[in-house]
């Protein structure tokens, strides 16, 4: 544990403060006569031991002119918005954002004119947690000292989002935060203030005013954390994710039918996604989770003498992907088909764990899942979250089988990003043919007897199955 030694505070990791463009920036503030801060993320996650390279800091001042005299002494460009009331510049891998201290509100996309020249407390008051409001003081004799008014501290010891005003005032500032609250107790394992809670379940209605790229931003930030079932427990609990994301919130529920009910969809999502994050940290995979059960409320049937099934939710899941990316303002690219690949096959896996391991469908899976199929074996391992242990085990060994199985048929036909040996040109000159229904047929004809195992994949075999087959359909060799 480090002692600040000017405050005698605990847990201070001065060292950090070490960094050369502390002492240009005290030095300038003492040279200009001007009181300066470090506030918000870097300073809490100083004391949380997380990396940063984000330096704000704040000016009781003009901050756009007091970014200008450092950008003269290390001799660097600035980038100054205007319109914000910020400059930027760059130092090493650091980037340092120079701010005026303001007694409204921080705004983080208006236009409207900022007002300045608020004391050091105003501009920390109208921030959004008390663990991002505390400041450290860049001024002689004071370098290093803390400055914490609302006990961020304390509520970083606590592990507590907090907001320094009445929650629902800094919530309508900048609606925004009520997703950023959640996103940082998903991120740092920390508990959401009741009265912040219940601020974000009376408030919720004005998320709709923030932009889907913001909101969609926080949702990856929350995705990409260690346990994301905090952030998304939050976001149901308050009623958030209904209208950010309905399709998600409506997986919760369980029916009961003459006795029978189905798993809660909505928890079990949260599971595989929880599970899933303690083998990848790769978003789309982690969507993949997210999205793998999300036909299951609309495929839903109570079948008499069978139970509850879902037939076809994989199909289904697969089609509602492009929607729910476009709603969500994710991107429309290679990053949606993998997860709707994924979501599509998910089923696959474990349904040959089931069953009898056979070379032609594994063959299949490995054609159809191509570069993907390690990804969509994390996925079905973290699908598997039945209570009942001698499931488990049976489940998991079967799946060292399939995926023994794939290793094997892997190496010997090469399936991965394969291509049929006969392409469809081939076959129109064979057969003099231009495009058309029966080009397909016999494509088709020769990729099903290469999976099933009735012909290798060779160009030999191949041809003389396709001969065969054009055969059948009153064709011949030109
Ligand atoms: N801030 C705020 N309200 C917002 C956004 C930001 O009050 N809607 C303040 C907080 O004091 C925050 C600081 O601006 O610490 C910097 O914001 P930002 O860079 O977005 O977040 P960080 O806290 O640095 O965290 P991260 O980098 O993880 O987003």
């Amino acid at each position: 544990m480090q002692i600040n030694q000017q405050t005698g505070d605990t847990n201070f990791p001065l060292s950090k403060m070490e960094a050369p463009i502390f002492k240009v920036l005290a030095e300038t503030a003492e040279k200009t006569n001007t009181e300066i801060y470090v506030i918000g993320g870097f300073v809490r996650d100083l004391y949380l031991d997380r990396p940063s390279k984000d330096i704000d800091v704040v000016v009781l001042g003009n901050g756009i002119a007091f970014a200008e005299k450092v950008g003269q002494k290390l001799k660097t460009n600035v980038a100054v918005f205007k319109n914000f009331g910020t400059a930027m510049l760059k130092h090493s891998d650091l980037e340092v954002e120079f701010v005026g201290a303001r007694k409204e509100s921080y705004r983080a996309n208006s236009r409207k004119p900022i007002v300045e020249d608020g004391t050091l407390e105003d501009d920390q008051l109208r921030r959004d947690f008390t663990i991002n409001a505390l400041a450290i003081s860049l001024n002689q004799p004071s370098f290093g000292q803390i400055v914490d008014p609302f006990n961020g501290l304390e509520d970083l010891e606590n592990k507590l989002i907090r907001t320094p005003l009445d929650p629902v005032v800094t919530f309508s500032d900048d609606p925004l935060r009520m997703m950023r609250a959640i996103r940082f107790a998903s991120q740092l394992n920390f508990k959401i203030d009741q009265t912040a809670v219940d601020a974000i379940q009376s408030q919720k209605e004005r998320i709709k005013i923030v932009s889907k790229e913001r909101i969609s931003d926080e949702l990856n930030k929350i995705i990409l954390s260690k346990k994301p079932s905090i952030g998304f427990n939050y976001l149901f609990d308050t009623g958030l994710l209904e209208l950010i994301f309905p399709q998600m919130a409506k997986l919760y529920g369980v029916d009961v039918i003459k006795g029978r009910a189905h798993k809660d969809n909505f928890y079990h999502t949260l599971e595989v996604l929880d599970n899933i994050c303690q083998t990848t940290d790769d978003l789309w995979l982690r969507w993949a989770a997210i999205l793998h059960d999300i036909a299951k409320p609309a495929t839903k049937r109570f079948e008499e003498g069978h139970g509850w099934t879902f037939h076809g939710h994989e199909d289904k899941g697969a089609r509602m992907v492009p929607q729910i990316f476009a709603q969500l303002k994710l991107p429309l690219n290679e990053k949606m088909k993998f997860v709707q690949k994924l979501v599509q096959l998910h089923l696959r896996p474990i349904v040959l764990a089931q069953d009898i391991v056979t070379d032609s469908a594994v063959r299949r899976l490995l054609f159809e899942a191509g570069e993907d199929i390690e990804s969509l074996m994390l996925l079905c391992n973290a699908d598997i979250t039945t209570k009942n242990e001698y499931k488990v085990k049976k489940y998991r060994n079967n799946f060292e089988l399939v995926k023994q199985k794939l290793k094997d048929v892997e190496e010997r036909d090469q399936l991965r990003n394969w291509q049929p040996p006969i392409s469809g040109n081939d076959i129109m000159e064979t057969f003099g043919l231009s495009a058309g229904k029966e080009v397909g047929i016999l494509k088709n004809a020769i990729r099903e007897a290469i999976l099933e195992g009735d012909i290798t994949n060779s160009y030999e075999e191949a041809f003389n199955y396709m001969l065969q087959k054009a055969k059948e359909l009153g064709l011949s060799h030109v």
